[in-house]
């Protein structure tokens, strides 16, 4: 399979330049810089990103492309592009020519990168650092009106660099230039499509886990659900499902997301023991402890079922990429990965080995991967949903009678949310339109709040709870906005909940982005 090689030297952007790719039907990987992956047969090119670092710093990061440069297509994009100057006989300042925003670059000579891509352009510039003199045999291909040298080529190797970003969207012809690079440099066919990538891993897949047994959590979330069907059509019955009740699933969500995947002919173990983490979490009120409780009763539940299953070797999960991509900071060490996963701890303790089908996908692909094995659009449009579920939506201790009031409110909003007519752009893929509200919305739910007020309700005065209702927009959830609902929808929820669930006398709307706030409150 063709792939392109990213190496990450810290830019805030170098995901959005996999995005582009991968929006090329390409297939490329994101490295860190000092972890460079072995340069086999597959790999069409290399892309250096930029980095927040000046080459000239005695802490620069550093990678050794002997074996890359002339010998392979290397693209430099800012960093990357000073990065191939400074190490090749060129020379890299802290000139006046320092540019911000966006810039006009007049292309220069003709050059496969710029084919079809206007004589004028806006590009989109962030560099403190100017590169003053070119690398040794560089000619060059693009100019702006402060800095001659925005864009060149090594002439006799199929080197290029870029100072500007066009990774980023204010780069007018930006995914033009790199799919110029893909295409016409790396000679790529760009046929890394929803329905390839299925191809190729069923295969994978089953030639790694041959005749094994393997076990998988399902959440009723998209990842899991799109990483059981993939698994279902490779290894078949081999494949055990798990869901767990946790008891603090929303309103009928056990039953109808059990009921959809056996619809997909999953093999499914519905597990109930709400009872269970009711009990682990009485008297649990600070929102770390609750979210252990919780962790530790799944792990306990998922475990004993999975014991049932002998011969079982793997454990699947529904890892995507931006959970595996390291991030390599700010200076260029601090390597991190996020994860969000609910059954860490499980491999060791049962000695099995894992297996992640979807480690490769971002989140849109994955729904378009989901899709094209024909899962139902009920489940690839889901909103994200936490593991600790509605326990860290009732704030404070949990308890049998608030789940049930916040179950109706929160089921009052959503469904709402679903039948209010919409034609903004899809949260789930900005590309198609939405049909209702709840589509264009990232996520949305109900919080409960441990506070209750005074009210009056006909002659009574009543003395009830609140409800916090959130709703946000998102790419990844590490930010997210508050949405502006119409007020018409938020007046007919208000007095729909305040009317129709016992115990909840006032209603109010979340208006924090997060940072500095979180979308969950807990
Ligand atoms: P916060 O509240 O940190 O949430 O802004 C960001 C996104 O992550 C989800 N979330 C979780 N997902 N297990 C999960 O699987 C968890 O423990 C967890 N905590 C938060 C949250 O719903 C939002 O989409």
């Amino acid at each position: 399979m063709e792939k392109i090689i990213i190496l990450d030297f810290g830019s805030q952007v170098t995901q959005l330049i996999g995005r582009r790719l991968r929006e090329l039907n390409v297939y490329c990987e994101i490295h860190p810089f000092n972890k460079m992956p072995q340069m086999d047969a597959d790999v069409k090119g290399v892309i250096l990103s930029g980095s927040p670092a000046s080459v000239r710093s005695v802490d620069a990061p550093q990678v050794n492309l002997d074996g890359i440069k002339g010998k392979l297509p290397l693209l430099g994009i800012c960093y990357g592009a000073q990065y191939l100057a400074y190490k090749y006989g060129g020379n890299v300042e802290n000139s006046d020519s320092r540019e911000y925003g966006r810039a006009k670059m007049t292309v220069k000579g003709t050059s496969p990168l710029f084919e079809g891509i206007p004589a004028v352009s806006q590009v989109w510039m962030s560099h403190g650092d100017t590169i003053t003199r070119l690398p040794e045999g560089a000619e060059i291909i693009g100019s702006t009106e402060d800095v001659d040298n925005a864009a060149y080529h090594i002439a006799g190797e199929p080197t290029y660099a870029v100072q500007f970003h066009p990774e980023v969207f204010h780069s007018e012809y930006g995914a033009d230039m790199l799919r110029n690079f893909i295409v016409r440099v790396c000679g790529c066919s760009c046929s890394w499509t929803p329905d390839s990538f299925i191809e190729t891993q069923v295969e994978e897949l089953r030639e790694k886990l041959g005749d094994d047994k393997v076990i998988l959590g399902l959440s009723g979330g998209v990842d899991s659900t799109v990483a059981a069907v993939l698994l279902n059509k490779a290894i078949g019955q081999n494949l055990t499902c798990i869901f767990v009740d946790n008891g603090l699933l929303r309103k009928n969500e056990f039953t109808d997301v059990l009921e959809s995947y056996k619809d997909m002919g999953l093999n499914v173990i519905g597990v109930q023991s709400g009872a269970l983490f009711l009990k682990k979490l009485e008297g649990v009120s600070e929102p770390e402890a609750k979210r252990k409780a919780i962790g530790t009763t799944f792990i306990e539940v998922f475990d004993a079922e999975a014991q049932k299953i002998t011969g079982a070797r793997w454990l699947a999960q529904g890892t995507i990429y931006p959970d595996v991509i390291e991030s390599c900071g700010v200076n260029g060490t601090a390597a991190k990965i996020k994860s969000h996963h609910n059954v860490g701890g499980l491999p060791e303790k049962m000695n099995l080995k894992i297996v992640e089908p979807l480690r490769s996908l971002f989140k849109d692909e994955v729904r378009r991967v989901g899709r094209a094995l024909g899962i139902k659009e009920e489940l690839i449009g889901r909103h994200p949903f936490p593991g600790p579920s509605l326990g860290i939506r009732i704030l404070g201790e949990v308890t049998e009678e608030k789940l049930a009031i916040l179950r109706e409110a929160d089921a009052i909003f959503i469904n709402k949310l679903r039948n209010w007519p919409c034609d903004l752009p899809s949260a789930s893929e900005p590309s198609r339109r939405a049909t209702n509200l709840y589509d264009s919305i990232w996520q949305a739910g109900t919080m409960l709040l441990p506070v209750r007020s005074v009210g009056v309700m006909g002659d009574e005065r009543t003395y009830e709870y609140t409800c916090a209702l959130r709703a946000v927009i998102s790419t990844d959830g590490m930010t997210a906005d508050w949405v502006h609902l119409p007020y018409e929808f938020m007046a007919e929820v208000s007095n729909e909940i305040i009317n129709k669930v016992r115990g909840v006398n006032r209603v109010c709307y979340d208006i924090s982005s997060k940072p500095p706030a979180t979308i969950e409150w807990e």
